[in-house]
Formats: C-alpha cells, sequence, structure tokens
C-alpha cells in the first residue's frame, strides 16, 4: 500500500499520491470512460485515498463519473476514499469559463448540486478554485465554516491563492490545504506561498507535477491535440517555447535513465521530495487517466532521491528554466498567486 502523508495541521491523513480526475473528463481530450472508471478502480486498491476533482470538470461530468466509480468499487476502497471537489468557476454554455462566484449562498448551491452528483452525504475537501475578487475571502471561508459545522464538508482548501489570502483565510477557520500548481518547472510558490503555507500549518496539494504531460517523458513534439484541449493555448506548449522545454526533459531524461526509472516518475519524486525538505507534507495529484500511466506514476513513491540526485535533477532542469508562462494572459489573471 501507499504510504500516507498529512495534509497541514489539521486536515486528514491521505495517500502520499492523490489521483486528479480532471483528464477523465475535461481539458486533455477524450478520455475513455470504462478506463477511467478502471483507473479510479486501480488507484484505490494500490492505496490512492485522496481523488480529486471539481464540479465544472466536464460541468458535473467528472463528480458523476467519481460517483459511478466508488458505487462500483469494493465497499472498504469506497470507505477509505476522500473526496476533494472544487467549487466557483463558472462554465458557459459554450463550453467556456465566465468568471468565479465565491459567494455563500451560491456555495451553498454548488454544494447541493455536487453532493446529489457524487452520490455521498459530504464532501471531504471544499475549496474555491479560483478567488472571486468580489468578494472578501473571509465571507468565502466563513461561509465553508458553516457547512463544516452542520457537517456537509469536512475540510476547508483552498486553490491558487497567495500568501496573503492565506493569512486571511487562515484567520476565519482552519485550512486543511491549498492545491497550487507547483513541479521542477512551476517553482513560483518556493519563495512566498510554501514557507508561509508551513508557518499556517496549511498542507499542499500539488497539481501540474507533471506540466500536464508536458515534462511527463511521453508528449511528443508533433503531438496533434483535440479542440479544446488545454495545452493548444498553454504559453509552454507554443513553437520556440515548445521546443525550448522539450528538451529541458531530454536533460531530464539523462537523469532518469542512470537511475532506471522513467520521467514521469523523476518528476513526481522530485515533488514527493520537496515536502519533507520545506518542513511540511505535499501531496502530488496525479493525472493518470488509464491503468498503465497510473501504474508508472505510483512507482515514483519507490524512486529515492538522495541529495546528489537532487541536485543532479535540478542541474538538468534549474528553476526558471522553462518557457513560457503556465497558463494562458487571461488565466493568469485569475490568479492571486501570481500577484
Ligand atoms: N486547482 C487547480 O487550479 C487545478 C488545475 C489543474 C488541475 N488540477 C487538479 O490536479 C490534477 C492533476 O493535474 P494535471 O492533470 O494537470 O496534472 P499532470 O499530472 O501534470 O498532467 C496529467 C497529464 O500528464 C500525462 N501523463 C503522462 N504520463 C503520465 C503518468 N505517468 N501519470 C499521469 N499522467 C501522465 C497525461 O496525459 P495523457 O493521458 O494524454 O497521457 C495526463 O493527462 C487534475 O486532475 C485536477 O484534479 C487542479
Amino acid at each position: 500500500m501507499l504510504p500516507t502523508r498529512t495534509l497541514g495541521t489539521t486536515g486528514p491523513r491521505v495517500s502520499a499520491l492523490g489521483l486528479g480526475c480532471m483528464g477523465m473528463s475535461a481539458l486533455y481530450g477524450a478520455a475513455d470512460r470504462a478506463e477511467s472508471i478502471a483507473t479510479v478502480h486501480a488507484a484505490l486498491d494500490a492505496g490512492v485515498t485522496l481523488l480529486d476533482t471539481g464540479d465544472f470538470y466536464g460541468m458535473g461530468h467528472n463528480e458523476l463519473l467519481i460517483n459511478e466509480a466508488l458505487r462500483t468499487a469494493p465497499a472498504a476502497a469506497r470507505e477509505r476514499a476522500l473526496t476533494s471537489v472544487k467549487f466557483g468557476a463558472l462554465r458557459t454554455v459554450e463550453g467556456g469559463f465566465g468568471g468565479v462566484d465565491g459567494r455563500p449562498a451560491a456555495i451553498r448551491n454548488f454544494l447541493a448540486y455536487s453532493l446529489q452528483r457524487l452520490g455521498t452525504d459530504h464532501v471531504d475537501i471544499y475549496r474555491l478554485a479560483r478567488l472571486d475578487p468580489d468578494v472578501p475571502v473571509e465571507e468565502t471561508v466563513g461561509a465553508l465554516a458553516e457547512l463544516v459545522e452542520a457537517g456537509h464538508i469536512r475540510h476547508i482548501g483552498l486553490s491558487e491563492v497567495g500568501a496573503d489570502t492565506l493569512r486571511r483565510a487562515a484567520a476565519v477557520a482552519p485550512i486543511a490545504d491549498l492545491q497550487i500548481e507547483y513541479s521542477l518547472i512551476s517553482r513560483g510558490i518556493e519563495e512566498k506561498i510554501l514557507p508561509t503555507a508551513r508557518e499556517l500549518g496549511i498542507g499542499i496539494t500539488a497539481y501540474g507535477v507533471l506540466s500536464r504531460g508536458l515534462i511527463s517523458g511521453h508528449f511528443a513534439r508533433d503531438r496533434e491535440l483535440a479542440p479544446g484541449d488545454f495545452r493548444g493555448a498553454s504559453p509552454r506548449f507554443q513553437g520556440a517555447n515548445l521546443d525550448r522545454n522539450l528538451d529541458l526533459v531530454d536533460r531530464l531524461r539523462a537523469v532518469a535513465e542512470a537511475k532506471g526509472v522513467t520521467v514521469a516518475q523523476t518528476a513526481i519524486a522530485w515533488v514527493l521530495a520537496q515536502g519533507p525538505r520545506h518542513g511540511a507534507d505535499i501531496v502530488p495529484l496525479v493525472g493518470a487517466r488509464t491503468r498503465e500511466r497510473l501504474t508508472e506514476a505510483l512507482g515514483a513513491v519507490d524512486v529515492p532521491l538522495d541529495a546528489a540526485d537532487l541536485a543532479a535533477i535540478e542541474a538538468a532542469v534549474p528553476a526558471g528554466a522553462a518557457a513560457g508562462a503556465r497558463y494562458a494572459e487571461g488565466q493568469m489573471a485569475l490568479l492571486d498567486s501570481e500577484r
């Protein structure tokens, strides 16, 4: 079984790797439903206890998929599973994004629908996907604290917020974890956000640890992306930026091969190794959509990295080496964490 880690000082104990289910419903091109469910089952069977989703991933599609996967899983695995759900990102009929809503009344409405779609009576960690610029974080967190009190959610999380917002939120109620992008090529949190989370006893669930497949070792220069694939508009996947970033992957591959492991395992193991280094647990969310990718990702927990390994990895992919921002301009503007 997988080792476990605790999310902050007040959060739950979860598997050292969580399964991010987004790509099973949205943003990375078509996914196979039966294989997605088999992947969730395989993850639970291997000891993954944390399933991450958002109500806006395929406009409810992802929650319904998780519902089906949990309903058809063995009872013991279902009982161990913890759900982490994001809300607040508004969608349009055309499939676009239409802003953020963190108002208390909207939160209660979002949760009512999520519980129905998930087929559960509570969510384990519930979080606003992006800070709503029109609603003070104290109001949003205050409403979430009432939902904890009522037993509808167990813990409060945050997503992509900066250090000041973390501090304001934590003054209202205990925050279990901050979900934020963190990888070998997205290291922005190290300067201020990570030390603040650590000081406040807030755990980190890291997403994009493979930079959406870019540093997985499986992304080819000539890969055709389906319309609507996030990567089609991501600066890191464009033209010369992509070339530069895949050169970094080649350098990482040399380090991985010398250790007899894969590129993806090295990138995930690097994030796992940052927890103890920063004195706080970090739980990477892996976005596997197939059992094959899942098996590879889970193998990362058996890749111990010593100081020489970490130095070799950082020499291959130095901080700040990636070309291109992690989101396109309009989406960057929504990130409190980048202010
Ligand atoms: N809070 C937020 O703002 C936010 C934002 C984004 C995501 N998330 C959460 O974080 C989760 C993970 O994010 P992500 O999907 O961007 O992360 P990721 O793990 O960086 O990228 C996942 C992609 O990498 C590719 N890949 C290649 N080898 C892999 C392997 N061995 N294991 C897993 N994936 C491999 C997969 O593409 P192929 O399937 O094509 O091989 C997959 O679609 C999401 O599912 C979601 O729950 C949160």
